[in-house]
């Protein structure tokens, strides 16, 4: 069977999945909050969460756009599971990987994805795919931890040597400089702290060309 993602990714989020929302509660609606305080929505929009998780993006924009059309993907099933329970049937959700995704090309107004970047063994791979399903005009935004914070920096270098499901940070020039080179015309490029620890970053960028 092909693989969604590297065993230690699914295996880490099936553990994970069931404490992940109360564990991760502070960072996950900040981060979520932050990433959508930077990207303009239309209630009309077509959204896809890459690297949806437990669905806390997609919770968030249903509250405030009863209409919007949600889509998810994520490597894990447990962690899409907590996301079908708290969506219901008003998101549509897929088991993918990021770096193939089972989607139409230009199918969305917007693509998201937060905290999942640094996980991803073909970053790359993976923003042209996010290039690809995203229409002409809209917008990718991507949010991740930042190693251009000291506290992230010393997190990443910890996280590499223990523990298998994480790959690698990234700087906000890494970041930006991955969306420009697949053909991404970078809107807003921000880095952030929401606490002591945690650095974040948001780009934002826009699909200037079919
Ligand atoms: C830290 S969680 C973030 C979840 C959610 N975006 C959030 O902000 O709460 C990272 C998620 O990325 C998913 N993931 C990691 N690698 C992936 C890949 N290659 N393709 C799809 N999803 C992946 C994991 O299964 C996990 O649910």
């Amino acid at each position: 069977m092909r693989q969604i993602a590297p065993d230690p990714i699914r295996a880490e989020y099936a553990r994970l999945s069931h404490q992940y929302d109360h564990r991760w509660s502070f960072y996950v609606s900040q981060s979520v909050e932050e990433t959508l305080r930077r990207v303009p929505v239309q209630p009309s929009d077509r959204v896809l969460d890459i690297g949806c998780g437990t669905g806390t993006l997609l919770q968030a924009l249903r509250q405030r756009y009863p209409y919007i059309a949600l889509t998810g993907i994520d490597a894990s099933a447990e962690m899409l599971a907590v996301a079908a329970a708290k969506l219901g049937p008003s998101a549509r959700l897929c088991l993918a990987s990021a770096q193939r995704l089972p989607l139409r090309g230009e199918a969305f107004d917007l693509v998201v994805s937060t905290s999942a970047l640094h996980y991803f063994r073909d970053p790359a791979r993976a923003v042209a795919e996010m290039r690809r399903v995203v229409r002409p005009q809209g917008r990718i935004a991507v949010t991740d931890w930042c190693r251009d914070f000291w506290t992230c920096r010393l997190l990443d270098q910890a996280l590499r040597r223990f523990n298998a499901a994480h790959y690698r940070t990234y700087t906000l020039a890494q970041c930006a400089g991955m969306l420009q080179q697949a053909g991404l015309r970078l809107e807003r490029v921000e880095r952030y702290k929401i606490d002591w620890l945690w650095g974040l970053m948001t780009v934002v960028a826009v699909k200037t060309s079919a």
